[in-house]
């Protein structure tokens, strides 16, 4: 029996496919076909497929909303574990504060209108990020200098060695857009949010405020979110824009007019199309300003 066959033994309560086309699990369109595909719907499943792991030796690659990330085309003999299946949001109070405790696989919007319904303050800036909690935990994500971790107090992960680990906040390294957890071998499962009583209507301004500059972004379209990370003291979408970027296409991948940093599937672009263009704008802005953009996008190539 190999290890595709002995977890779909082992594992039975979740969604469960052999030779699953990951395009339609990644905002962009693009990723190819996955040799076995689990989306858990409790994390016992997690630290079932962390054993068999352990034994036979299999790549598992984890992945959430398929928001900021790109994956490569044809047959990739690994096992792809969503979180998206892991949801939900009980919550819990400190003095005047909420404690949310939010499973990983829960879409940020869906975290959103219950911190809406609650009165809640404190995680606005969210507001049009795509995605799981999972996935805006591991790349730390946020907008206009806040970014989720302000609001952390603990996360839950599963260890390489299959065992459950709470992490409290202060054990947690963050960086502009990245945590201890990118590239650990560690899924996070759960997380404790901090949020704040508040009149409706300050949450509504705020969110009005966050959701203005969504407008300058092509929201609604099929792409990966930022592909650059900001050079410090600059913005990468400026940057790309200045060096002529905007527009530019290969095969049905093209740099959006609205915002030079986000690339745009107009219906079948190829990874490659979007690895190439990815190549020009990189030598446009190192060409003109010396400057050497760094992604932000996950890509998953080999
Ligand atoms: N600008 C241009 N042309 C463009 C894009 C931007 O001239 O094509 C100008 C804007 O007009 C503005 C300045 O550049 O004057 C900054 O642009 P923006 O406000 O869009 O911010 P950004 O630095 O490009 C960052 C984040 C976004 C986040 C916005 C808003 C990164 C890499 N980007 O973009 O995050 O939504 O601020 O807070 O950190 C993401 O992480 O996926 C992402 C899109």
């Amino acid at each position: 029996m190999n290890w595709s066959e002995m977890l779909k033994k082992e594992i039975r309560s979740s969604f469960l496919a052999k030779n699953f086309s990951l395009a339609s699990r990644t905002t962009m369109g693009i990723g190819g076909t996955a040799e076995l595909y689990i989306e858990p719907l409790k994390s016992e499943d997690i630290v079932t497929i962390k054993k068999v792991e352990a034994s036979e030796g299999f790549r598992l690659r984890v992945i959430g909303g398929g928001s900021n990330l790109l994956i490569r085309d044809g047959i990739i003999p690994d096992l792809f574990l969503s979180t998206r299946k892991l949801t939900g949001i009980e919550i819990g109070t400190r003095n005047d504060e909420y404690i949310l405790e939010v499973k990983a696989g829960t879409p940020v919007s869906i975290l959103l209108a219950r911190t809406g319904s609650l009165s809640a303050s404190g995680l606005e800036y969210l507001i049009g990020i795509p995605g799981t909690i999972g996935g805006a935990l591991t790349g730390n994500a946020g907008a206009r200098g806040y970014s989720i971790s302000r609001n952390v107090e603990w996360v839950e992960t599963i260890e390489t060695t299959g065992d459950i680990r709470r992490w409290k906040k202060n054990e947690i390294e963050w960086g502009y857009r990245s945590s201890s957890f990118i590239n650990s071998g560690r899924i996070i499962v759960s997380c404790g949010l901090c949020v704040k009583s508040a009149p409706i209507d300050t949450i509504r301004k705020n969110r009005a405020f966050f959701w203005d500059m969504r407008k300058e972004q092509p929201y609604g379209t099929k792409s990966a979110g930022c592909i650059f990370k900001n050079p410090e003291g600059l913005s990468a979408g400026k940057l790309l824009d200045e060096c002529g970027c905007k527009g530019l296409s290969i095969g049905d991948a093209s740099v959006s007019l609205k915002h030079a940093n986000f690339i745009v599937n107009n219906g079948n672009a190829s990874f490659e199309d979007v690895i190439e263009l990815i190549k020009e704008c990189r030598k446009r802005v190192k060409e003109a300003r010396g400057i050497d953009l760094q992604l932000e996008v996950r890509i998953i190539d080999g």
